[in-house]
């Protein structure tokens, strides 16, 4: 009879240690993002009920060869923006997320304006009163080349008011001063990308 207990333990430590993890109680949590896609079924990361991730591929406008891609990347109510844009002429460029996901007209003006789903005015989102849409300026170097890295609780992928899935990211030609009203008297739009899943 012992010997049927011991067996017994002895497959529920084999159970317990199997990479597949059939079996295994304890919840993975903290899970590596370079972990594989193909992991079994219960993967808690791309399901949690506050994180998500999405992408906009920019293109160029108004005679531009401006282009990017950029990850966005929600999670506790925070959303990074990571990625590069090329082509640009060294200096700063205003950047933005406007209303409407729709780029197809040759200025992006179809994206129409900066999202605003609060009612504020124009600004620095270092303060208080901007749009939600409003990132201030990012800068090329002298290859023409902007990494963009900010991080923002104005915005949300997840449904809700303030999300910015399906609106569109814009870049200027010329910089945001903050301050003209409506948009920061930034210019033609240059690049234009749809903020998709
Ligand atoms: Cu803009
Ligand atoms: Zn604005």
């Amino acid at each position: 009879m012992k010997k049927y207990f011991l067996i017994g333990f002895l497959l529920l430590v084999a159970s317990c240690s199997g990479v597949t993890g059939t079996g295994n109680p304890t919840p993975i949590v903290n899970r590596p993002a370079a972990s594989s896609p193909s992991d079994e079924t219960g993967d808690v990361q791309s399901t949690a009920p506050n994180a998500g991730r999405a992408t906009a591929t920019l293109q160029p406008a108004s005679g531009s060869t401006v282009e990017g891609q950029l990850e966005f990347i929600e999670q506790g109510g925070v959303v990074t923006i990571r990625g590069t844009i090329r082509n640009l002429t060294p200096g700063p460029h205003a950047f933005h997320i406007h209303e409407t996901g729709d780029c197809s007209a040759p200025d992006a003006s179809s994206a129409g304006p900066h999202f605003n789903p609060t009612a504020m005015p124009h600004g620095d989102p270092a303060h208080e009163a901007h749009h939600a849409g409003d990132f201030g300026n990012i800068t090329a170097d002298e290859r023409g080349e902007a990494l963009v890295n900010a991080t923002t609780t104005s915005i949300t992928l997840l449904a809700g008011p303030a999300s910015v899935i399906g609106r569109a990211v814009i870049v200027h030609e010329n910089v945001d001063d903050l301050v003209s009203q409506p948009a920061g008297n930034a210019g033609a739009r240059i690049a234009c990308g749809v903020i998709k899943w």
